[in-house]
């Protein structure tokens, strides 16, 4: 089997800023063999989260989920690695903290649904979708 370097789309959550979690993360995401290639904080705008959020426009949670991420400083990354989609989505564990295994980001940091830390693709092709978002080719190199 082969394996091939991928990127993938991380976002640090208001509450992963509020509680200054940034090097507790990124210290993980080191030890799971993720490089951060790009970064930046940055405020969303309501519109901007709606955009972002769109696959979920007709769920139940979606105004929660837009009002929640446009509430504070998010940080978004580009992170790079062998398998990095599948690799970023296990340590970030279960959308729901209360089912996230310790360990990982949300089971060890997540505190909701709502607040829990950190979004992360869930595909090489969402993930594509999700940094053309966020950044341009020239704000990374590899
Ligand atoms: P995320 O990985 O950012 O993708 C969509 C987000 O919707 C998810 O993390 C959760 O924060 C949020 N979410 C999912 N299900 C619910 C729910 N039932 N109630 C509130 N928020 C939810």
């Amino acid at each position: 089997m082969e394996f091939v370097s991928q990127k993938t789309l991380c976002i640090l959550k208001p509450d992963a800023l509020s509680r200054d979690l940034e090097d507790a993360i990124a210290e993980k995401l080191m030890a799971a063999g993720l490089q951060i290639l790009a970064r930046k904080e940055m405020l969303l705008s309501y519109a901007q989260a709606e955009a972002f959020y769109a696959v979920h426009k007709d769920r139940a949670f979606f105004e929660e989920l837009c009002t929640y991420i446009s509430s504070g400083p998010i940080v978004v990354q580009v992170l790079s690695g062998v398998e990095a989609v599948s690799k970023y989505r296990t340590l970030m564990g279960a959308t729901n903290p209360d089912q996230a295994e310790p360990g990982t980001i949300r089971g060890d940091f997540g505190q909701s649904l709502s607040l829990n830390t950190v979004h992360g693709s869930d595909s090489l092709e969402n993930a594509e979708k999700e940094i053309a978002f966020f950044f341009d080719p020239q704000d990374f190199y590899i």
